[in-house]
């Protein structure tokens, strides 16, 4: 089950998802590989959306279950809504889920470069556990993998504020 505030990306979301792709990353999806991770085995994914815009996707996050691990491809949120939570709070569904799934721990693949990422990844509890050379930017950026064990001992380490609808309203100057 999707926490409320969170659902699952449908074929719909394609266009919306695609869109934030281009708005953040460098190197973004197109439209056939954001509709490939709908269709894959195993993938789900984690939408948070503005009700006040149609239900267009403001946040998302894709992973697929693969054996016993939980392998997160993507995570962003739209740039004018970041350093409210919004990051934290769906890494935190994506591990509510895998746990709900009996999964036993979840990985993934960040740019050494990516401070945000790397600094979000580490306070959901997540440790380096190797690395790639030379995996992103053609060549130039080195990948970090990072790996966190599910277990009841490292569960609920984030501590998102609220992943709810009020999260899309522009804060006072
Ligand atoms: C990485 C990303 C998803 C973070 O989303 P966010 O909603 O801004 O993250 P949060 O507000 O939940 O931040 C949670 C914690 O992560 C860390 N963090 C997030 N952004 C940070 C930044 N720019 N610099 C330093 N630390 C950061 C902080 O510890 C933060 O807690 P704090 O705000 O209490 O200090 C967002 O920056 C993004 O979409 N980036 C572009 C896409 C991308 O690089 N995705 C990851 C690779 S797949």
């Amino acid at each position: 089950m999707t926490a409320p505030g969170f659902t699952p990306a449908t074929p719909a979301d394609i266009e919306g998802l695609v869109e934030l792709e281009r708005r953040c990353f460098a190197d973004p999806w197109g439209r056939e590989s954001v509709a490939g991770e709908l269709a894959a085995g195993g993938g789900s994914s984690v939408v948070l959306r503005d009700p006040e815009a149609g239900g267009r996707p403001i946040a998302y996050l894709f992973y697929r279950l693969v054996d016993t691990e939980a392998e997160l491809f993507r995570v962003a949120v739209a740039p004018e809504l970041r350093r409210r939570g919004i990051g934290a709070a769906l890494i935190a569904e994506f591990l509510r889920q895998a746990r709900a799934r009996g999964v036993q721990a979840a990985v993934l693949e960040v740019g050494a470069a990516n401070a945000a990422a790397l600094a979000l990844y580490r306070a959901a509890g997540f440790t380096p556990v190797g690395a790639r050379r030379g995996y992103y930017a053609g060549g130039r950026e080195d990948a970090v993998i990072l790996k966190l064990e599910l277990t009841a001992r490292s569960a609920d380490r984030s501590n998102p504020r609220c992943p709810n609808p009020d999260l899309v309203e522009q804060e006072d100057p």
